[in-house]
């Protein structure tokens, strides 16, 4: 069955060893990394992967916007701006939070993208203004297509169905993926792949921001639909979900100790960048079951670095690393 997809990505993205992360750490199991920060369009990231079967989706709708909304740090928002201007559509992003003086990192990048801002200041009311903006671009018959949070649809989640058959392929037996979860279509889209491409090993979300249950709930669900999309359903149920919610009790985007100590290991040890919202976050969670000793001494365990490194340069970042 053709699944409409358009071919954009740095595929496959390299594992590297992390010999000397491995070192700092005293020892334990043998740590990799994949490198989906380098997966290309406007600094790479784990949208990129998505935003190929968004993209196409958009495109056989006869889309002519692209509509998302995130943060005002958000990733997915600046790689959507940056698909929109690559593939020839308008772009708007609703963003919550308060409007920089100077915008910088991501929003910078967004705004050289050419989309069009749409400030929300209380994120309770971003999806009802998402809605709005939405169907007044209905209404002025730009033709949108709502790109939803984190390109986390059944569509998006497409993406990380097959950068499993892609690392599968790599061969290169972790017994472990660990990663950052934040609105599931990464870890539902791993949790398919293991599924349909036979991947041995466990697929471990680090929570950036949601509870376990959430997480279980959302993941299965998003996984089952996005089955049908492969032709074939498959019912995934919230126990087979493996989530860890320990290290984002700061809240979204709060910088705090474990997130600063594994940016500096990285970078010290590997030369390697995290960043502060969402890898930095998975990776101090993977640095402490390693020192916890949850993986044994003979495991590989994969990180899968899902991007994100401009907001290392947010003014509300940059003086807190
Ligand atoms: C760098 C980075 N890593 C991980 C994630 C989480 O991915 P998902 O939304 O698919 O759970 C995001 C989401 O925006 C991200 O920007």
């Amino acid at each position: 069955m053709a699944i409409p997809r358009l071919h954009f990505a740095h595929l496959p993205t390299p594992v590297e060893e992390l010999e000397r992360l491995r070192e700092a750490l005293s020892g334990g199991p043998r740590v990799v990394v994949k490198r989906d920060d380098q997966t290309g369009l406007a600094f790479g990231g784990n949208k990129t992967r998505k935003l190929e079967f968004l993209i196409a989706e958009a495109r056989d709708q006869g889309a002519k916007t692209l509509i998302s909304g995130g943060a005002l740090q958000s990733n997915h928002c600046r790689q959507t701006a940056a698909a929109a201007a690559r593939f020839g559509f308008e772009c708007i992003l609703v963003l919550t939070g308060d409007i920089p003086e100077q915008p910088s990192a991501n929003l910078l990048l967004d705004h050289l993208f050419g989309a069009q801002i749409v400030h929300v200041t209380d994120r309770k009311d971003r999806d009802k203004i998402l809605q709005q903006t939405f169907d007044r671009a209905a209404e002025d018959g730009k033709k949108p297509y709502l790109v939803p949070y984190g390109g986390s649809s059944p569509t998006g989640a497409l993406g990380y169905a097959f950068a499993m058959k892609e690392f599968v392929d790599q061969n290169v037996q972790a017994d472990w993926i660990v990663f950052a979860t934040s609105s599931g279509g990464t870890h539902a889209g791993l949790v398919l792949g293991q599924r349909v491409f036979g991947y041995k090993g466990k697929v471990l979300g680090i929570s950036i921001d949601e509870s376990e249950d959430w997480l279980r709930a959302h993941v299965s669900e998003l996984a089952t639909a996005a089955s049908e999309k492969l032709g074939n359903r498959i019912e995934f149920t919230p126990a087979e979900v493996l989530a860890n919610a320990d290290y984002c009790k700061a809240g979204y985007g709060v910088l705090t100790d474990p997130e600063r100590e594994a940016i500096h290991l990285f970078a010290k040890h590997e030369g390697l960048l995290l960043d502060p919202v969402y890898t930095g976050r998975a990776a101090a969670g993977m640095i402490d079951l390693i020192r916890q000793k949850f993986f044994k001494e003979n495991e590989t365990v994969l990180f899968l670095h899902t991007g994100g490194q401009p907001a290392l340069f947010a003014d509300k970042y940059a003086n807190q690393i």
